[in-house]
């Protein structure tokens, strides 16, 4: 797919012009939940209704779980209610008939690397090119303290062959602070013979616990996590559980606001504090944020998130990224430096190196964006550093996103800025996280600027 992206004047309507209705959109469900509602469901023995607008506005990350549940024995599907899952209970998984294929998404390899661990049939996970590239061999060396018998390739890439093994308890001290591999070891823990402690940096999205939380699972978490798998969760029959909207999606939509000087909301996205530090940046650099009509439910909090970019008099102001701020937001750096271009100076990316293993290299392949754009950016090891001049027009460059989603998006809202009309060649890569992307950017930026019938 292509889409032919035109460029808005910016600043193009005052605040006092403007219209002060704020845009209404809404995201698809949060991928990191939905991944961990299957999976930790799927170890449940009760039957889960999760509503969803439309199977086609789900993400393919999640569908690659979906799919993978069901070559395990585990009866889920889309339905006319949404998606349907029946838990088959901690012993329910049956041995897949071939490898399991996670596609794009490094949450389903590693999150099963954890689970498929301490099962009594052994099990391939592979995935595409650019999965096959991402390092697994971090997430099989923690679970090898618990006694998993896992062979990545030699460069510690899948495909990897798990030998299931009787799991044992351990004392697991993470030095990377990756949500993923704290849940890789959680839930592995709960198929331990005894209790698992995870301790060291362990401050990133804590969907994994609260979720086991809620759910009656035994699970302590303080300085450290312990997972007591002797506890069974102690779930009801049938439960219908309502996934908030994605605040990585959404995020995508309050730079756009920020950028074009309007004023949007987006209803019903995920509030938890380990997912939200992209708004104190977006405070930080002069906006107005605000959450209403917050509730929570199943530990996780979510609410309506309004962002006044029409209430934006002076150019935003640049920000410094670094240390405790990252894994609070790291999925949202692509679309955090996409803002800085526009910034009053200088602004800093430091300590962001979990970048370059993501999807893509996302520091090379933003940095050469960037060049590309015609904006003056300093690559680090760990980061980058641009310098940003308000109210600029980018020149005209081909858009190379290397498959990678966020990537596609953060570069898609620069080049609303562009000289004139630029074009997103394999633009259905966004459907790795947000498939309706380009329809909610036309309805911020207007339906004009967003040309997504080109084939
Ligand atoms: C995720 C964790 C993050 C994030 C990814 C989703 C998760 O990766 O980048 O998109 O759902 O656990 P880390 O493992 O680096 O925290």
């Amino acid at each position: 797919m292509i889409v032919r992206i035109s460029p808005v004047a910016l600043h193009s309507s005052s605040s006092m012009e403007q219209d002060i209705s704020p845009i209404e959109a809404s995201v698809p469900p949060d991928k990191s939940i939905l991944h961990r509602l299957l999976l930790i469901g799927s170890l449940t023995r009760s039957a889960f209704r999760i509503p969803i607008d439309s199977p086609h506005s789900i993400s393919h990350d999640v569908i690659a779980t979906m799919l993978a549940l069901e070559s395990l024995g585990v009866p889920v599907e889309f339905s006319d209610v949404g998606i349907e899952l029946n838990g088959v209970g901690r012993k329910g998984y049956r041995m897949p008939s071939h490898s399991i294929n996670c596609a794009n998404s490094g949450t389903t390899a590693r999150l099963l690397l954890g689970l498929l661990s301490g099962q009594p049939f052994n099990s391939t996970l592979t995935g595409d090119s650019s999965l096959i590239t991402r390092p697994m061999k971090r997430v099989a060396e923690c679970l090898a303290k618990m006694g998993a018998n896992i062979a990545t390739t030699q460069s510690g890439t899948l495909p990897a062959k798990i030998v299931g093994q009787n799991l044992h308890g351990a004392e697991i001290s993470l030095t990377t602070p990756s949500a993923q591999m704290k849940s890789a070891i959680i839930l592995a823990g709960l198929f331990a013979d005894s209790p698992t402690t995870v301790s060291g940096k362990i401050q990133s999205r804590d969907h994994t616990e609260r979720m086991l939380s809620s759910f009656g699972f035994g699970i302590d978490i303080s300085d450290e996590i312990t997972i007591r798998p002797e506890v069974v969760s102690d779930l009801d029959e049938e439960i219908v559980y309502a996934v908030p909207g994605d605040f990585s999606c959404a995020a995508f939509l309050f730079a756009t606001a920020i950028l074009l000087r309007k004023r949007v909301t987006v209803k019903n996205v995920g509030l938890n504090p380990s997912r939200t530090r992209f708004l104190d940046m977006l405070t930080l650099m002069g906006a107005e944020c605000e959450a209403t009509n917050v509730v929570e439910e199943w530990n996780e909090p979510c609410g309506d998130i309004t962002v006044f970019g029409d209430r934006l008099t002076e150019p935003i102001e640049p920000i410094n990224i670094s240390g405790d701020d990252v894994p609070l937001l790291i999925d949202e750096l692509p679309i955090l430096m996409t803002l800085s271009i526009f910034a009053n100076g200088e602004s800093g990316f430091r300590g962001v190196s979990e970048l370059r293993l993501k999807e893509s290299d996302r520091i090379g392949l933003v940095a050469n964006q960037f060049k590309g754009f015609g904006v003056e950016v300093e690559e680090l090891e760990d980061g980058l550093i641009v310098q940003g001049v308000p109210e600029r027009q980018l020149s005209v460059a081909p858009i190379i996103h290397g498959g990678d989603h966020r990537l596609a998006m953060a570069f898609s809202v620069a080049a609303l800025f562009c000289e004139s009309e630029v074009f997103i060649e394999e633009a259905e890569s966004v459907g790795i996280s947000y498939p309706n992307f380009y329809s909610d950017l036309g309805r911020i930026a207007g339906q004009k600027m967003v040309d997504v019938s080109l084939v």
